[in-house]
């Protein structure tokens, strides 16, 4: 009832000035009430780290900013997607259908992230994607309410391929999950390592997110590569790294990989990790002053050192700060909205970047190598390496 006197009163206020030849500027207005901020992420299974330094990270940035967007008080849901891609859909559902969030923050898992692609093109709700890099989502699938602060799956690896080739090594074995993630970054690694002139003499993989490596532990031993490359994540990659030295494999056979195969796992890896080299859109010893403010801010705030998730959560919420600004809180201005998302330059701790045109980060991809328990930089591997984003057309 209130509301419709409201609007009746409005518009009688709206005629009474068009009357008298009055015209109102067309303004963003702030929005009453809170900003809804959806997260969908992993909190249990393998991959529940990730879900928490992403969270932290993204609350960090907007704490950052007075822990308000575009002037607004923020309220957040939350859903535990466990990874689970049967159940894509129905979680994303839950935050736009029952919650009604403004935007949903989400996710870790490429297979859960084609389910909250599917409810985002359905409904048009915002989507911000903090990690999973599946392809189809700024590629065929690619939609204007859609922004990645992440990679595209095939990114890192790209990058990978001539390092191994430069040190020699030109007989590898792929190991990785074979579902997209592993299956796209292959895709990157197989690029860039055979370009190189290296020959990959054998695919191998296991269903994620098992992690019984024993029988291709030993199948890698007798095939003697010169070196193994692999895409593994979270806690099944702390085992891995574990697992790849107690059988004898570290020291004999050089592992290197996706970054992320050493990201938030070098306390639960120990000295199994140290030496092992990777490609990855960020490390921790990147030595510019936004990275160390980062580091020491997220490193007193929560009482742990801040990985890639961390970052990519922070830069989510330094993104969507960005566009909730541009807009002064009225989210529902979605054409300025996506305008200021699609030309933010994000001043990250990984370095600045900006987002392509089919919206994933255009970023320099890093060598790096384990060194005392930290992903130390060894140079740039790939300069503002942008993704493809094939079949992208927005509509
Ligand atoms: C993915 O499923 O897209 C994924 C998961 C974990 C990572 C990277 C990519 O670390």
């Amino acid at each position: 009832m209130t509301s419709r006197r409201l609007v009746l009163s409005q518009s009688a206020a709206l005629l009474g000035a068009a009357s008298t030849g009055l015209l109102l500027p067309e303004v963003a207005q702030a929005q009453p009430g809170k900003v809804r901020v959806g997260l969908m992420l992993p909190y249990t299974g393998t991959f529940a780290q990730l879900g928490v330094a992403i969270e932290n990270g993204f609350r960090m940035a907007i704490d950052e900013q007075g822990g308000k967007l575009g002037g607004r008080e923020i309220e957040y849901f939350k859903v535990d997607d466990e990874s689970d891609p049967s159940k894509g859909v129905e979680n994303a559902n839950k935050l736009v259908q029952r919650d009604k969030v403004d935007v949903l923050v989400g996710t870790v898992h490429s297979g859960v992230q084609m389910g909250i692609q599917k409810v985002a093109r359905d409904t048009g709700v915002l989507s911000l994607i903090p990690n999973a890099g599946v392809h189809a989502a700024t590629r065929s699938l690619c939609a204007p309410n859609v922004f990645r602060t992440s990679f595209t799956n095939s990114q890192p690896t790209r990058a990978l391929g001539k390092a191994m080739v430069d040190k020699g090594h030109k007989k590898a074995v792929w190991i990785t999950w074979k579902y997209a993630a592993g299956d796209e970054a292959f895709e990157g690694f197989k690029e860039s390592y055979t370009a190189a002139g290296g020959t990959i003499i054998k695919e191998l993989g296991l269903p994620f997110p098992q992690v019984e490596f024993q029988a291709l532990l030993t199948e890698i031993a007798s095939l003697k590569p010169d070196a193994v490359a692999c895409f593994f994540a979270g806690g099944g990659a702390a085992k891995f790294i574990r697992d790849y030295a107690a059988a004898g494999l570290k020291g004999k056979i050089p592992l290197y990989g996706s970054g992320f195969l050493t990201e938030g796992v070098l306390d639960a890896a120990g000295a199994a990790a140290e030496g092992i080299i990777t490609t990855m859109h960020y490390s921790d010893s990147l030595d510019t002053p936004r990275n160390k403010a980062f580091r020491l801010a997220y490193a007193k705030t929560f009482r742990m050192q801040p990985d890639v998730y961390a970052m990519q959560g922070y830069d989510t919420g330094l993104l969507l700060a960005q566009g909730a600004a541009a807009v002064k809180g009225d989210l529902s201005s979605k054409v300025a909205l996506y305008k200021a998302l699609e030309s933010a330059t994000i001043d990250s701790p990984r370095g600045k970047w900006t987002m392509s045109k089919a919206h994933n980060p255009v970023q320099d991809i890093y060598l790096r190598v384990v060194e005392n328990k930290e992903n130390k930089v060894l140079g740039v591997a790939a300069k503002a390496l942008a993704d493809s984003g094939a079949g992208c057309k927005m509509s």
